[in-house]
């Protein structure tokens, strides 16, 4: 490496990330619900991609349940982040849910996909929410790093998924201070 080059890491911190509610930016929704159906189209009782696109429709609101947010690099949309009821049938009583967590490829290991479960945590808090659920086939250690703890593992959707939960009022989402001062949501989150 040059003398005067910065470690690979370091010049992708610098990369320009804006955090935006979905609600925006509605002419989106083919896209994110594409990511998404390419990501778990193939789990079991999967929707269809037109069933991503009108539930995604239900998320064009800002400081309420359903909730989507994107990650913006520039002009172009790098991932997603949404705020549910529920994520999982076969456990009603538990809400909300963090769920779509999603960075395109290119983007990934440069802490995008934190930003967004961090926003995410921080809008269940604003809302009143204590605790705050997520299941997952593989990507626990990524929630541990933010405070997320293993509840239980279950088979659901043809895959052996662990569901994991995260305590909103003794683990504090770091962003949850900027939030919590503005009574009604900005545009921009
Ligand atoms: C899971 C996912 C959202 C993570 O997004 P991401 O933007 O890569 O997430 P981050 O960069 O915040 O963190 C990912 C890892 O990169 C590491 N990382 C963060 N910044 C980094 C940097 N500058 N340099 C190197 N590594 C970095 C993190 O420590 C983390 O490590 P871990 O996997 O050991 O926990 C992304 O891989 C993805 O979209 N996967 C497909 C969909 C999916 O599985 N979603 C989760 C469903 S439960």
């Amino acid at each position: 490496m040059a003398e005067n080059q910065l470690p690979e890491t370091k010049l992708d911190t610098q990369l320009d990330i804006r955090l935006d509610y979905l609600a925006a930016t509605p002419k989106i929704i083919p896209l994110l619900a594409t990511w998404h159906h390419q990501q778990w189209g193939h789990l079991a009782n999967a929707s269809t991609l037109a069933q991503r696109k009108a539930r995604l429709k239900h998320h064009l609101q800002r400081g309420a349940i359903p909730t989507t947010f994107v990650a913006w690099h520039h002009e172009q949309p790098i991932g997603s982040a949404s705020l549910v009821a529920n994520d999982m049938a076969t456990l009603p009583e538990w809400i909300p849910w963090l769920a779509n967590v999603y960075v395109l490829p290119e983007y990934r290991r440069q802490g995008i996909g934190a930003r967004l479960v961090q926003r995410v945590a921080a809008e269940a808090l604003d809302l009143g929410y204590p605790r705050i659920y997520l299941y997952t086939p593989d990507q626990m250690h990524f929630y541990e790093t933010m405070g997320w703890q293993t509840s239980h593992l279950r088979h659901y959707r043809g895959a052996d998924m662990t569901v994991m939960t995260r305590d909103l009022i003794v683990n504090p989402p770091p962003t949850v201070k900027g939030s919590l001062a503005t009574p009604t949501q900005p545009a921009s989150a």
